[in-house]
């Protein structure tokens, strides 16, 4: 039985006009995913069929481990870079714009986020086939490749989650300008993870150069002060322990 307040309760409606939408959301989102993923092996295909010749051969001397070309990384690479992209891109429309079209688009932030973060570990693992664990981590530049990717995997793994739990709130208020700049942080980092990448092909793009313009040489070894991690540490239970009371205040 319906209670009263509940017919008359404007945001239940909104919840179950929510729920009825849901299948359409779901059935379009496995359509996206299974046309990336034809869209993924046409693009293999290809990559091989032009592989000869051109491409990288890789003679690994010593004890035979598994390897995989660079070119499949480096090929669905481009995938997460492009979603995460869009996802900002979005994201900065609707931070700045209340239009109904910017509160259209809010709607395809967290799909696109989320297949850019499925597309993430994907390129991640890919990442991993290419050379022995312990060729790749003797080079500086290696090792800060894999940091980065590993932040910026993780971190658009945290917005996606986010992104689709609180969808509805995320631009409300000053709300939006945490979103903004939670965001701003997910673009600069994968922009990092991406020209380190370049950089480890022999492709330094402006951003490897920009780099060093605030101090951060990329081909040596990443340090932080020991001060820095107790900051890093004291941040984290701070988060934690905002987040134990703002979840208690609503319960
Ligand atoms: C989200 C994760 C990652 C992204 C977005 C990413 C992105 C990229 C990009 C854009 C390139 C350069 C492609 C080009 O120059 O055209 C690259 C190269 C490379 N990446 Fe990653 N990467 C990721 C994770 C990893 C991981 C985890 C590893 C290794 C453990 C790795 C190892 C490499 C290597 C070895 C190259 C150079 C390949 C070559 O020699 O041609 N990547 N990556």
């Amino acid at each position: 039985m319906t209670r009263p307040t509940e017919t008359l309760n404007p945001s239940i409606i909104a919840g179950k006009e929510d729920d009825m939408k849901r299948p359409g959301l779901m059935q379009r989102g496995l359509w996206i995913g299974l046309a990336t993923t034809a869209a993924v092996l046409v693009a293999t295909g290809a990559a091989l069929a032009h592989s000869e010749g051109g491409g990288v051969a890789l003679a690994v001397e010593g004890a035979p481990a598994f390897s995989l070309s660079p070119v499949y990384h480096i090929l669905v690479a481009h995938f997460p870079v492009a979603l995460w992209m869009t996802a900002y891109l979005f994201i900065l429309i609707r931070c700045f714009s209340d239009s109904e079209f910017a509160v259209r688009l809010q709607k395809a932030i967290w799909p696109v986020a989320a297949l850019g973060t499925i597309a993430g570990f994907v390129t991640y693992g890919l990442g991993l086939t290419i050379y022995p664990w312990s060729a790749i981590t003797e080079s500086p530049l290696g090792r800060n490749h894999i940091m980065l990717a590993t932040w910026t995997l993780s971190y658009w793994t945290v917005i996606s989650v986010l992104g689709y739990r609180f969808r509805r709130h995320l631009f409300e208020g000053g709300q939006r300008w945490v979103t903004f700049t939670l965001a701003t942080i997910g673009a600069i980092v994968i922009t990092i993870t991406g020209t380190l990448g370049g950089s480890l092909t022999g492709t330094p793009s402006l951003v490897t150069k920009s780099l060093s313009w605030i101090g951060w040489n990329v081909y040596m070894t990443f340090y932080l002060p020991t001060w820095m991690l107790a900051i890093y540490f004291a941040g984290a239970v701070l988060l934690i322990a905002i987040g134990i009371v703002g979840w208690k205040r609503r319960v």
